[in-house]
Order: structure tokens, then sequence, then C-alpha cells
């Protein structure tokens, strides 16, 4: 599979498989397409080449309809979060369904909160139960990353995709938001796909690293395997 922007060759020939309850990471410099693998991963992207298959289906060639079922299971935690930031958390987290509900829903949902049993539980399972109804911008950096985590769980999702969600955080919460990443998709079952740029971080919480420079898959290995003369390749300039 190839993804190209322009004359830009963001992926080239990349080929793998990830297979269900897996924890990959996906590592490699700034700009190299970490962020467009995932955005394929989830069907927002067609790559310009090649396919890619996300819970049996081909996603190039199914109807928006057909995608929006598969993506529907695929929770998305953005780089940048998506919140909006005047809003209470319930309403971001209720934004988590509107690929879901219909359009009169999702309306009425700004108004007053829906289904507001699920976003308590995706709070608590998050640990910030006791924000539901607080300004989303008055929460810190890392109790935004929970919720937009919240966000991406009140679709039960068979997969979590995760850009950079410690990439806002002090070292204390990164660990904080790694472990509970880690934790939900242990006891549940799901698939994690987590790019970042803290090498120990995917080594200590995912089972398998993928090494990307320039669109090229360098490594892809066991998290034990990937030694530090590995990831210097991978950074160098
Ligand atoms: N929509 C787009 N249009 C044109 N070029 C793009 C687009 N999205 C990404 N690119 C380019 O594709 C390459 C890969 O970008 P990508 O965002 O995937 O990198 P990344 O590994 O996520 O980087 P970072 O660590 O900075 O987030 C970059 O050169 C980027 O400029
Ligand atoms: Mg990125």
């Amino acid at each position: 599979m190839s993804c190209q922007f322009g004359q830009l060759r963001a992926l080239s020939n990349l080929s793998l498989t990830i297979q269900a309850g897996e924890r990959v990471a996906l590592i490699g410099a700034s700009g190299a397409g970490k962020s467009t693998l995932l955005m394929l991963l989830n069907g927002s992207l067609i790559p310009t080449a090649g396919e890619i298959w996300a819970l049996g289906q081909p996603l190039g060639q199914l109807s928006s309809q057909q995608r929006r079922q598969v993506q529907r299971q695929l929770g998305t935690i953005y780089q940048q979060q998506h919140l909006v930031a005047n809003l209470s958390v319930i309403h971001n987290i209720n934004a988590g369904h509107l690929g879901r509900w219909p359009l009169w829903k999702a309306a009425w949902s700004l108004v007053w909160p829906l289904e507001v049993d699920t976003a308590a539980a995706a709070m608590a399972q998050v640990g910030i139960a006791e924000k539901l109804y607080a300004r989303t911008d008055r929460l810190s950096g890392g109790q935004q990353q929970r919720v937009a985590i919240a966000r991406a769980l009140v679709q039960n999702p068979a997969a979590l995709l995760a850009d950079e969600p410690i990439a806002s955080v002090d070292p204390a919460r990164a660990a904080d938001i790694m472990s509970l990443l880690r934790h939900l998709c242990e006891t549940t079952g799901k698939t994690l796909v987590v790019s970042l740029h803290d090498v120990a971080a995917a080594r200590a919480y995912c089972d398998r690293i993928l090494g990307l420079r320039a669109g090229q898959l360098l490594f892809d290995l066991p998290a034990a395997d990937v030694t530090d003369n590995l990831t210097a390749d991978l950074y160098r300039l």
C-alpha cells in the first residue's frame, strides 16, 4: 500500500497485518507518516495504491455507508483532541455517538445530554467520573486527553487508534494515559494502534513496534527487540 499527496510520497509500499488484540506502536520522526498511516487504518484516507482491510473489510471498495459502519468500530483519538472547549464534558463525549445517531438526535443532544449513563461509564473507565458536567476547557491537558479517550470508548470500538495521545502531557500523566490505554485494551481485547514520539513508552506499553522513516517501514519487531541502535537510525537526520 502507498499513499501519495501530490508529488509527496507519505507512505511507500507498506505491507503489514495487525492481529486483533495486538498493541502496536508507530514510531518515527516528524513527517515519517505515522498520522497518515492511522488515517488510512480508520478509512479517513484511502491509499493511492494498494488496499487497506479493516475488521475484514476492504475499506477502499465499500460504499460510504458501509465504510462508516466499519469506522464506528474503530475509535480514533486524534493528535489535536477535537474537543469543543466551551462545551461540557458530557457533550463532547456524546459527540462520539454522532456517527451512529440520526441528525435530530445529535442536534437534540446538544440541548439536553442523552445517554448519560454511557457517558458516565466511559468517564469512570478513564478515571475522572466526577468531571462529567465540567466545562471541557476547565480541565487539565491530561484530563482532556482522558475525555478524548472516553469519547472513543462510548462507541465500544473493536480497536483504538491513537495519534500521539501523550504529546501534550507531563511525564507522570503520560505514563498514566499509556497504562490506561493498555489496561482498557488488555481487559476488553481491543486492538491498540498508537503513534508515539516517546520510544520508551512504546517499549513499555506496546507489544510490537513499527519504525517508520520517510514513509518506509524500517522495522517491525516485538517491543523487546527494538534496540537503541535501531531507534537512532530512525531519527537520524
Ligand atoms: N493532507 C496532506 N496533504 C499534503 N501532505 C500531507 C498531508 N498530510 C500529511 N502530509 C505529508 O505527509 C508526510 C507524513 O505526514 P504525517 O502527518 O503522517 O507525519 P507524522 O509521522 O504523523 O509526523 P508528526 O510526528 O509530526 O505528527 C509529511 O511530509 C506531511 O507533510
Ligand atoms: Mg502525526
